[in-house]
């Protein structure tokens, strides 16, 4: 019998702190009304002095935990995708672990950039597939406010911070990733980088920046080609249409590669998820923020076809198809 990984419990954490976009125009020459109508964001989060990823990674795993009403200690595996971890090792994911209490979860941190979430999902679901483990649980964590130049206009307005957590447990219903599609192509890693500890001198010195670089231009291009590639891509290997999909949970990096993507996928409006305006793009936690949003704004009822889609830096992208609901009936949305 075929071992499926159903999501049982979602939860999300942003800081307190918001920076609206009248608050840049005193930091960059901008206006509210162009990062409006550019990206479609009216303000994002951003972390207070004494917060960092793996805080905010904590948060939102102990409301997925809550939702999922798992016991930490049952936790097999812990993952965080992360390309903001707060520190280089120990991993943002041993830190969850421990906080969490999930003393039996070995725990590691993966980073696909912006895609690292649904990376994470079909990592997490290979491990209940094949029999190794019966409960994952899988965060996107992001603190991008400590990585952007604030005295540059066209990278600073984009992003924000926050985290998204859900939990996996075994189940022969066919619930949770039915398909998924992961790709790289890592000739485009000077179109979206950012340096870390261990660069060279060289690296360095060719670098435009030691800040988050991003040629936006070229990867909004990408973004949308992509976007709808993977959407098709990952529907076809289910054995789905759009028709089927009841809510489109795109990564959450501009306003109008959503509405560009949904418009050559011909999907409506009333299926496509954004809260971007009010977050901006947190990267790997964009995605988990969505859906427990979705789950708490009854946007999302056991039983529906969800389709996610995740681009970034890498490049990288993957999208996934997920069957809402837990075994039991009663999970998130139910
Ligand atoms: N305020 C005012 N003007 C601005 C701003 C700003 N914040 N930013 C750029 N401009 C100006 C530019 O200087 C340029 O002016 P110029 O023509 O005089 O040189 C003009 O606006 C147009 O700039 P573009 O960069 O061509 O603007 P574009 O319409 O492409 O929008 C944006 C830029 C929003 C960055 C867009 O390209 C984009 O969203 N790209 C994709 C980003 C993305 O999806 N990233 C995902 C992955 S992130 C990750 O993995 C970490």
């Amino acid at each position: 019998m075929t071992t499926y990984a159903a999501i049982t419990g979602c939860g999300r954490a942003v800081p307190h702190r918001v920076l609206t976009n009248s608050d840049l125009e005193k930091l960059v020459d901008t206006s509210d009304e162009w990062i409006r109508t550019r990206t479609g964001i009216s303000e994002r989060r951003v972390v207070a002095d004494d917060e960092a990823t793996s805080d905010l990674a904590i948060r939102a795993a102990r409301e997925a935990l809550a939702a999922a009403a798992t016991d930490p200690a049952d936790l097999d595996l812990v993952i965080v995708a992360t390309c903001t971890p707060d520190w280089m090792f120990p991993s943002v994911a041993a830190r969850v672990q421990h906080a969490v209490g999930a003393r039996r979860a070995a725990a590691f941190d993966l980073n696909a950039a912006c895609s690292g979430f649904i990376f994470a999902l079909a990592t997490a679901t290979q491990f209940i597939q094949n029999g190794s483990y019966r409960r994952v649980l899988v965060v996107g964590s992001e603190v991008l406010s400590r990585v952007v130049d604030w005295a540059d206009r066209k990278t600073c307005v984009l992003f924000g911070d926050g985290a998204g957590a859900v939990v996996l447990e075994a189940t022969e219903k066919p619930l949770g990733l039915l398909s998924y599609v992961l790709g790289t192509d890592g000739s485009g890693d000077r179109l979206l980088y950012l340096l870390g500890p261990t660069a060279s001198p060289q690296q360095r010195a060719r670098a435009e920046t030691t800040y988050l670089y991003m040629n936006g231009p070229e990867v909004f291009k990408f973004a949308v080609n992509v976007t709808v590639a993977a959407s098709r891509q990952v529907l076809e290997r289910a054995g789905y249409t759009l028709e089927d999909v009841a809510l489109f949970v795109p990564h959450q990096a501009n306003e109008r590669i959503i509405r560009a993507a949904a418009k050559s996928l011909h999907l409506p409006a009333d299926k496509v998820y954004i809260n971007l305006d009010r977050f901006g793009n947190t990267s790997a936690a964009s995605i988990p923020i969505a859906l427990a949003e979705a789950v708490e704004r009854g946007r999302l009822r056991p039983g529906d076809l969800v389709l996610m889609v995740g681009f970034g830096a890498g490049l990288t992208w993957a999208a996934g198809l997920v069957r809402w609901g837990s075994p039991n009936g009663t999970g998130p949305g139910g």
